[in-house]
């Protein structure tokens, strides 16, 4: 399992002889799953050179606060925002006593008091500056103020001395930088989901398609990347951003959409938020229909059906949790309850779309989630970013007691 799989790691390497041991830092992290960006100061760069972590970590090392091109690319404070946690690796003496007064005299420093991502010192130093009271001192204001330190070891040192002031090895620091993050409920999980309407040509300038903004999908994508789910999101026509660290594949019609799907698999869990329609035309015309100007007669369009793609998806031989919805005007939990059955589902999000405040369109929502022993679990109106949180810890929890 990847424990750190998706987070955004900033490496700050010091001027150390322990720096050789940060190339393979750069690798255990990215093994564990982040991605990496190394920051060095002037003292690293003698011990280590940065194209060295450059190739491990596959970007440009930063080095330079006053870069006027660094700073085009990714400036100190995007960098410092970018980061979900800053790992700082060899940490010396001279670098603590800097962090500890506050000084932002380069580029590491300036990072480290930009940023909002917790900050962890991996020290590395002689014993006797480890053991020194000034050193003692720092170390004990930085963690007063939250940073938190990785080790160090006893040991041998390079020096010829023996005793405490070794970083910790790689692998240790990998994991000390994963339990920095609370195990996620989906960690390391695919989560497919569908959403917004789909579009079902009658000619090349019209359609059919229907109300559904995409809104609850989309929060619920967001909220489950949140919950470090890796998300493919499957959307229909929507004007929405793409939630952050979310894959996002857009289609049009029914069928698209259930080759995308298909093409995303396999997934552990699968959320059919999508409004998709039932029937398309069953002849897209070539050209723009018109009207018989010597006639008053209707137009008869004869649809077929599109394939459903939760019903698709639940019923293959590797299938996935499978959460549908149910947006329905009246019989809600029976209608809900009876989709459950026919398409194999594991839960069902039932949404009552007549009640003008919540469901299609609207910001908010009210749902009730029926399961197999047809019990519901309701969740009281709000907005749809709140249910989509709610909704996927409560998915999560079922899909861990499957
Ligand atoms: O049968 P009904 O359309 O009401 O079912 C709603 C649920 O089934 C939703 O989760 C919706 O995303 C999904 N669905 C689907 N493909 C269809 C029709 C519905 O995935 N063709």
């Amino acid at each position: 399992m990847q424990r750190l799989y998706r987070k955004r790691i900033v490496l700050g390497v010091g001027g150390g002889i322990a720096a050789y041991k940060s190339a393979e830092l750069v690798r255990r992290l990215r093994d564990q799953g982040a991605e990496v960006r190394v920051v060095m100061t002037s003292g690293g760069r003698e011990f280590i050179t940065p194209l060295t972590l450059q190739a491990l970590s596959g970007h440009p090392v930063h080095l330079d606060l006053l870069d006027p091109a660094a700073e085009a690319a990714m400036g100190h404070i995007e960098l410092a925002r970018w980061a979900d946690l800053v790992v700082i690796a060899p940490a010396t003496a001279d670098l603590m006593a800097r962090l500890a007064q506050g000084v932002a005299n380069d580029l590491l420093t300036t990072l480290v008091l930009a940023t909002n991502a917790p900050v962890a010192l991996a020290p590395a130093m002689n014993q006797a500056m480890w053991a020194d009271p000034a050193t003692q001192a720092n170390r004990a204001l930085l963690q007063q103020r939250g940073i938190r330190m990785f080790g160090p070891a006893s040991g041998s040192q390079a020096c010829g001395d023996v005793g405490m002031g070794r970083m910790l090895e790689a692998d240790d620091l990998a994991q000390a930088a994963a339990d920095c993050f609370e195990r996620s409920l989906l960690t390391g999980k695919h989560l497919l989901i569908t959403a917004g309407p789909t579009q079902e040509n009658i000619d090349p300038v019209r359609y059919i398609t229907n109300h559904s903004s995409g809104k609850m999908g989309f929060a619920l994508a967001e909220a489950a990347a949140e919950a470090g789910a890796r998300v493919t999101l499957v959307a229909g026509p929507v004007f929405l951003p793409t939630p952050d660290r979310v894959h996002r594949i857009d289609v049009v019609s029914a069928r698209d959409m259930l080759t995308a799907c298909e093409a995303a698999m396999p997934c552990d869990l699968f959320i059919a938020a999508a409004a998709v329609a039932d029937y398309r035309p069953e002849v897209v015309a070539p050209h723009k229909l018109k009207k018989d100007p010597g006639s008053d007669d209707g137009l008869l369009l004869q649809m077929v059906r599109n394939p459903d793609i939760l019903a698709t998806l639940a019923g293959r031989a590797d299938r996935p949790f499978s959460v549908g919805f149910a947006a329905e005007t009246e019989n809600l939990l029976e209608y809900a309850t009876r989709k459950l059955r026919d398409k194999n589902l594991d839960l069902i999000v039932a949404n009552d779309v007549a009640n003008p405040s919540i469901g299609f369109n609207s910001e908010e929502n009210a749902v009730t989630v029926i399961d197999r022993q047809q019990h519901e679990t309701r969740f009281s109106q709000a907005s749809k970013g709140h249910i989509a949180r709610q909704l996927i810890a409560f998915i999560a929890d079922r899909y861990h007691q499957a």
